[in-house]
């Protein structure tokens, strides 16, 4: 059945510069018809691909339904025979909206912790000469930059979650390890990893966009090596792979049931580092925690948030916090 006023249109993306590089059009078929076919009506557009419908009232008696569909995976004439059946239909492609492109004009770069400079902006074609604080500079001591412009996916620096885990980040020694970072939104958190001496990481959100965002935003931060993103779950890991460190920044309702597998993807002498709670959930997340084996060992807050660093009871293999990795 169709949806009632859905709101399932397409997502939004970008304008100029890179964002030009990545955004999208759709095709919209646009349908006013008979209020008693709108269930046959939404069967079939599901059944034709749709991306998603948005239905609302007509004249007496009639209503309407937007279809949306990726750009060019619609024949023109797809829904000609519905005019038979007394239903008017018009198609045409519809550029996507950028809600965020006057944001990005405006907006500066933010440092973060010690060590990162986020700049939400566009980045132009040379990504080279706009990326001036890169591994040369940062290896004196100065900040590494990272360009993760303002679009669809969470994480660019602005808020209090994001800028939690890059604190605990860079109290932790990385060097060689294997990271996680689950719900990775612009990837942020993989590409800070990284910098900060990281063998491999793996990022992954449940959100395709972010997940496509994130590879995108590899491609503006050259580096010698890369994060591998993928969209989708935790489950979708190898049963036997294991994680020096596991960053997640996932509101608690959202990761719950994901936490003894995500316990057990975590190397002997491992830490994760936490966020996305507020202060006022501090009890319950550590309840949460405890009963998966981790504790904390460590706490951090901006504003209203928490974050933690927290270990399981096997530390003997090695200690990243302190910097003494096992072999
Ligand atoms: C608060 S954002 C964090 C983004 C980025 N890591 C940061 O720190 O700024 C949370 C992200 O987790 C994703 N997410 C929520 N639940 C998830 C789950 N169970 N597994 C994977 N990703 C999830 C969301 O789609 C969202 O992109």
């Amino acid at each position: 059945m169709a949806r009632k006023n859905g709101a399932v249109g397409p997502r939004r993306a970008g304008a100029s510069g890179y964002a030009q590089r990545v955004s999208q059009s759709f095709e919209r078929a646009r349908f006013v018809l008979p209020s008693s076919l709108e269930e046959e009506l939404g069967a079939a557009l599901w059944a034709a691909g749709t991306l998603g419908l948005e239905t609302r009232g007509g004249a007496t008696g009639t209503m309407v339904i937007d279809a949306w569909f990726a750009d060019g995976t619609l024949r023109e004439d797809a829904f000609r025979h519905w005019r038979t059946r007394g239903v008017t239909v018009t198609q045409e492609t519809v550029a996507s909206q950028d809600y965020l492109a006057a944001y990005r004009a405006q907006a500066q770069p933010i440092d973060i912790g010690e060590r990162f400079r986020i700049d939400p902006r566009d980045v132009d074609d040379d990504v080279d000469a706009a990326n001036p604080c890169g591994g040369a500079s940062a290896a004196r001591g100065e900040r590494f930059g990272l360009h993760i412009p303002a679009r669809v996916a969470f994480g660019t620096g602005s808020h209090e979650t994001t800028r939690l885990v890059l604190r605990l980040l860079e109290t932790t020694h990385l060097d060689g390890g294997r990271v996680l970072d689950i719900g990775c939104g612009s990837g942020i958190l993989s590409f800070a990893a990284l910098r900060l001496g990281a063998r491999e990481v793996t990022g992954f959100d449940l959100d395709t966009p972010s997940a496509l965002v994130a590879g995108q935003n590899a491609a503006l931060n050259p580096w010698p090596r890369q994060p591998r993103f993928y969209a989708g779950r935790l489950d979708a890991l190898v049963m036997t792979a294991r994680f020096d460190l596991i960053a997640v920044n996932v509101l608690p309702m959202r990761i719950r049931d994901d936490l003894p597998r995500l316990a057990q993807a975590l190397a002997p002498g491992g830490r994760v580092l936490s966020a996305g709670a507020l202060t006022t959930e501090r009890d319950t997340m550590l309840a949460s925690w405890a009963a998966v084996g981790l504790t904390a060992e460590a706490e951090a807050i901006e504003g209203e948030w928490i974050g933690f660093v927290l270990a399981g009871g096997d530390r003997a293999r090695g200690d990243l916090v302190r910097g003494e990795r096992a072999p």
